[in-house]
């Protein structure tokens, strides 16, 4: 059992917390408890969902039990529907039915969508309870569990009510990828390509490198060879750094900011998936996935507006192809998504702001207004032509 330590310094605990990286450590979550809370003993309320929970949440209740903490399993529907009022309110519920107090602890075990709704439960119950983390997918080990952002959808949008709230400790096991469906599989291999894109050559290519060795590969086979494990780890680890570092420098992704350490960076290739998601209903497309064709966009549009070489765009192109199929786009209607960027979230005074690259690891943030019409549409008919 090999482990890595990422020591975080941001948020409402000055002495940061930490995520610890490896290969088959739920048995083990007890100890990992122990240490981000600085007790054994409390109650702990397990947040799941009923299909994660089925595979790993007896392991991780043991482990807990084991180390000395009364465990409360609560979980929620599998899907983005449920990251919702209701299901804060009954969850919000249940903690107060078992007399979860503020010296107990709120734990998500899970994808983006436990994390997210239980992090918010755990920033509001009696204002604000200790939360731990146990990201279950790739996108939730590389982006959704690092930088505190909770948060439940609305019928005025998504992601819109929610709070800032750092956890107590993340426990990232690679191992419970082996049972990830594929398609979650490349969703989080393209937040993982954007965050190379944005940070720089080397986090791309190391990123790259473990697509390469997966190739046709599933993980759970591949997660069975040592070499393979120990690499992956490291680029998990690479990840969570390069997130962490962003969202130090701006916590509450201020709206001023405006340089290439803005949080704001992070919505690379946001823009596109924003708009074709909203435009197919949500339905057809798992957010990762329409990041991927987001960052061929923006890569594209860089390149159209003379920002960024080609190689930089063909680089990225090989390594979006890398990491898995993505549904077709060939029927989505050009000006259909031309309307749908009028309602990103990240328009600012009436100005919607793009990331773009200036090259590898080189974002800058542009406005719209600057972006000529004929530009955005020719790259528009390229890529869902292509
Ligand atoms: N807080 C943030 O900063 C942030 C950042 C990015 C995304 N998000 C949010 O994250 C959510 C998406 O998260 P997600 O992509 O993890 O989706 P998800 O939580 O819906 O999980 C995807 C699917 O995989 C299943 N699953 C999870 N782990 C599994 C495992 N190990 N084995 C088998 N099945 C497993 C889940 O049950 C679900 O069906 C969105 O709501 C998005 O808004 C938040
Ligand atoms: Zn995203």
């Amino acid at each position: 059992m090999t482990q890595k330590k990422v020591s975080i310094k941001i948020g409402r605990k000055s002495s940061g917390y930490d995520i610890r990286i490896g290969n088959d450590l739920l048995a083990a979550s007890g100890n990992w408890a122990v240490e981000s809370l600085g007790r054994s003993s409390g109650k702990i309320a397990v947040i799941s969902n009923k299909t994660v929970f089925a595979i790993y949440g007896t392991t991780v209740v043991k482990g807990l039990t084991k180390a000395g903490f009364e465990t409360f399993v609560h979980l929620i529907g599998d899907g983005e529907k449920y990251k919702s009022f209701k299901t804060l309110e009954k969850t919000l519920a249940f903690l107060g039915e078992n007399k979860i107090s503020r010296t107990d602890a709120v734990l998500a075990l899970g994808g983006g969508v436990v994390g997210d709704l239980a992090g918010f439960a755990a920033s509001v119950y009696l204002r604000g309870i200790a939360f731990l983390q146990v990201p279950t997918t790739l996108l939730s080990m590389i982006d959704s569990s690092v930088g505190g952002k909770t948060g439940i959808n609305t019928s005025f949008g998504k992601n819109l009510v929610g709070s800032f709230y750092q956890p107590n400790g993340v426990l990232i096991d690679a191992a419970v990828l082996a049972t990830l469906p594929r398609r979650e599989l490349t969703a989080g291999f393209c937040e993982a390509i954007k965050q190379g894109a944005i940070s720089g050559k080397k986090l791309l290519e190391q990123t790259g490198s473990i697509l390469e060795e997966l190739d046709n590969n599933s993980i759970a086979k591949k997660l069975a060879d040592g070499h393979f494990t120990a690499e992956f780890e490291q680029l998990l680890a690479a990840q969570v750094r390069f997130k962490a570092l962003i969202v130090a420098g701006d916590e509450r992704e201020s709206a001023a900011k405006t340089d290439a350490k803005s949080r704001k960076i992070l919505n690379f290739g946001h823009t596109f998936a924003h708009a074709i998601e909203k435009i197919t209903n949500y339905h057809y497309f798992k957010h990762g996935e329409a990041v991927g064709y987001g960052i061929i966009f923006a890569a594209e549009l860089s390149k159209k507006l003379e920002l960024m070489p080609l190689d930089g765009v063909n680089l990225l192109n090989d390594v979006v192809r890398r990491a898995g199929s993505l549904p077709a786009i060939g029927h989505i209607d050009p000006s259909e998504v031309l309307e749908a960027f009028k309602y990103d979230k990240k328009n600012i005074g009436n100005s919607l702001q793009w990331v773009l690259l200036k090259g590898i690891g080189k974002p800058v943030i542009v406005s719209q207004n600057d972006i000529p019409g004929s530009a955005l549409r020719s790259v528009l008919q390229s890529i869902i032509r292509h």
